[in-house]
């Protein structure tokens, strides 16, 4: 049976409107993808200095190419094989009735389109896209040229060959090289403009499955409360966030979310 915070959140949506969802990794978590600093999550298991920034991954390439190698083939099995689950598919519903305005997510996996949600600002970029390193154009490819791409680049980082390498990569059509379109430690965030735009019409911010460690994107929830938004956090532990938040769902997004919806729809 539904507490008493999920109906009134839930009431809190249906009479505001205009939700925004502020997602991290663990809203994908049921999917399979493990987080970046719960135990066992990415961070965990291999340092962010090394493999969360350019120097990092240059001098791993020049170094130690199998522990690089490793991370790719982690990362492929984990997100190419993930599909959305129940979480991902409530946020999408609840833009589909015309409640959510729009998701913004530090997510690179793509899981949140997947599942049908039509705007989603990807601050931290996206998996499946490269930029040029020349002109900045992006493009985005399908998950399946995508790996093929991943899978070349790990045969050419065998060989220790940094050209070779930086050859596997897609080329522009301005004939620059391209590079994944992931955003590393140290480097400028994508879309803050427009996040800052969506969250400023924010009535309600449903806060999903974020630890809320990374600044800068981390701020963006403080600034919808400081304009007067109701701030909903879904999360199995505490967050950074507990002086914000007017309600706290503790669960699994992929429990919490679509229960929530459940309330909503009765609500219309
Ligand atoms: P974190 O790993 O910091 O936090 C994950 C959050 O998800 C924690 O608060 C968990 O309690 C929660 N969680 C775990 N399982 C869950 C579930 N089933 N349902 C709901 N919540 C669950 O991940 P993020 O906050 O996304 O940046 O990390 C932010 C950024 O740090 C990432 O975008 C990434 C990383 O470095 C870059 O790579 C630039
Ligand atoms: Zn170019």
């Amino acid at each position: 049976m539904a507490n008493d915070s999920l109906k009134k959140a839930a009431k809190e949506i249906v009479k505001k409107g205009h939700v925004v969802a502020f997602t991290g990794a663990g809203v994908s978590q049921e999917s399979g993808i493990p987080t970046f600093r719960d135990p066992g999550g990415l961070w965990d298991r291999f340092n962010p200095m090394e493999f969360g920034t350019t120097q990092g991954i240059i001098e791993l390439a020049n170094n130690n190419p199998q522990k690089l190698i490793d991370f790719l083939t982690d990362s492929i099995n984990s997100i190419g094989n993930a599909p959305p689950n129940p979480a991902h598919i409530a946020i999408a519903e609840l833009e589909k009735l015309g409640l959510l305005d729009c998701v913004i997510t530090q997510n690179i996996d793509n899981l949140h389109q997947a599942a049908g949600s039509k705007h989603v600002i990807e601050v931290h970029g996206n998996i499946y896209a490269f930029r040029c390193t020349q002109c900045n154009e992006t493009f985005k490819f399908t998950k399946d040229d995508f790996i093929g791409f991943l899978k070349k680049a790990i045969v050419e980082l065998s060989s220790g060959s940094m050209e070779r390498i930086v050859n596997t990569m897609p080329a522009c059509k301005c004939g620059g090289k391209a590079r994944l379109d992931v955003v590393l430690f140290g480097e400028p965030v994508h879309m803050i403009p427009e996040s800052y735009m969506e969250i400023e019409q924010a009535k309600v911010v449903l806060i999903v499955g974020t630890s809320g460690t990374v600044y800068p994107v981390s701020e963006i929830p403080r600034y919808a409360k400081k304009s007067g938004a109701v701030i909903i956090d879904i999360n199995p532990r505490e967050t950074f966030y507990t002086d914000i938040d007017n309600y706290m769902l503790k669960g699994p997004a992929g429990v919490v979310l679509p229960e929530l919806l459940v309330q909503v729809k009765a609500m219309l």
